[in-house]
């Protein structure tokens, strides 16, 4: 690639959970230029099969690819852990993933690590096993949380009923006397607040976005393609409605976003993906 450093950093989520990495890349990597796609169209991805949801991380990444990204994070724990293999071996730009930074992150804090996901994420056994292979030790529980993101897209966060929800499926967890409690899809740190009031003081919380962004800046030290010059503004696109995403993402960005309207399944129909490409160019290490 030629001047790589300028080129944006591409990331993606079903909806707002995304924000939150995107934050985490604002205050680590305040010089990147960055590329949101948020699929609001086919939100929640937690109920959908992993056939759907690698399907979705193809079109995603096939117009990444358009936009000239230079590296592409994936922002959604449920496209981590069950299409980030596959995706990998068929697109030349490097895709970074939560799970195994995360899974690294966990195993610094605790020994009894909870895990609260969606159910494609808990189904995948993606954390219970990134976990387990850096710390045999680790023991692991996970709970599949279906109502929290619809919850958070139609931003009931403070409303009792959230926290009743909530309380339901951190109760198994606290019951395990869990010391650690991993953040498992990217829209549950929204809920951090609500989550605080509920768990015994001695939980800590992991935010596998952290970790990832640490794992980004890595590997764009490796490459050398950390920007240096000042970034564009962040660029926002979504499948479903541009004004809802604009007006719900306020609470969480601090301003109101540009945010651009992309038909992705019509795009793909008048360029359909061909067979998966050939990577023969250099693989950069796997850092999750
Ligand atoms: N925020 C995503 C995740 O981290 C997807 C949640 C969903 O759409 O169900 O898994």
């Amino acid at each position: 690639m030629g001047n790589s450093k300028t080129l944006p950093i591409g990331i993606f989520d079903s909806g707002l959970g995304g924000i939150t990495v995107l934050r985490a890349l604002y205050h680590q990597l305040p010089k990147e230029s960055i590329i949101y796609f948020a699929d609001t169209a086919r939100l929640p991805y937690g109920n959908r099969s992993p056939e759907e949801l690698i399907q979705y991380v193809r079109e995603i990444l096939t117009w990444m690819e358009a936009q000239g990204v230079k590296m592409v994070v994936m922002a959604c724990n449920t496209s981590s852990a069950v299409a980030l293999d596959i995706i990998r071996s068929e697109f030349k730009t490097p895709v970074l993933g939560l799970i195994l930074p995360g899974a690294k992150g966990a195993v610094k804090k605790g020994k009894r690590i909870g895990i609260i996901a969606t159910q494609a994420t808990v189904n995948s056994n993606a954390y219970k096993n990134a976990i387990q292979e850096v710390d045999p030790e680790a023991e692991v529980w996970q709970m599949a949380c279906p109502d929290f993101v619809p919850l958070i897209e139609a931003n009931r966060i403070n409303d009792p009923h959230t926290k009743r929800v909530a309380r339901q499926y951190l109760q198994p967890l606290i019951d395990k006397n869990i010391d650690t409690l991993v953040l498992g899809c990217t829209h549950y740190r929204h809920l951090a607040g609500v989550f605080k009031s509920i768990l015994p003081n001695h939980v800590v919380c992991v935010d596998p976005a952290e970790y990832v962004v640490k794992a980004t800046e890595q590997e764009l030290e490796l490459m050398g393609w950390k920007n240096t010059s000042p970034p564009l503004p962040t660029q926002f696109a979504v499948s479903g409605c541009p004004e809802q995403f604009a007006e719900l993402s306020h609470r969480w960005l601090g301003y109101t976003p540009l945010v651009e309207g992309v038909d992705l399944e019509k795009l793909i129909a008048a360029a359909p993906i061909s067979a998966p490409q050939q990577t023969s160019s250099v693989q950069p290490p796997k850092f999750s």
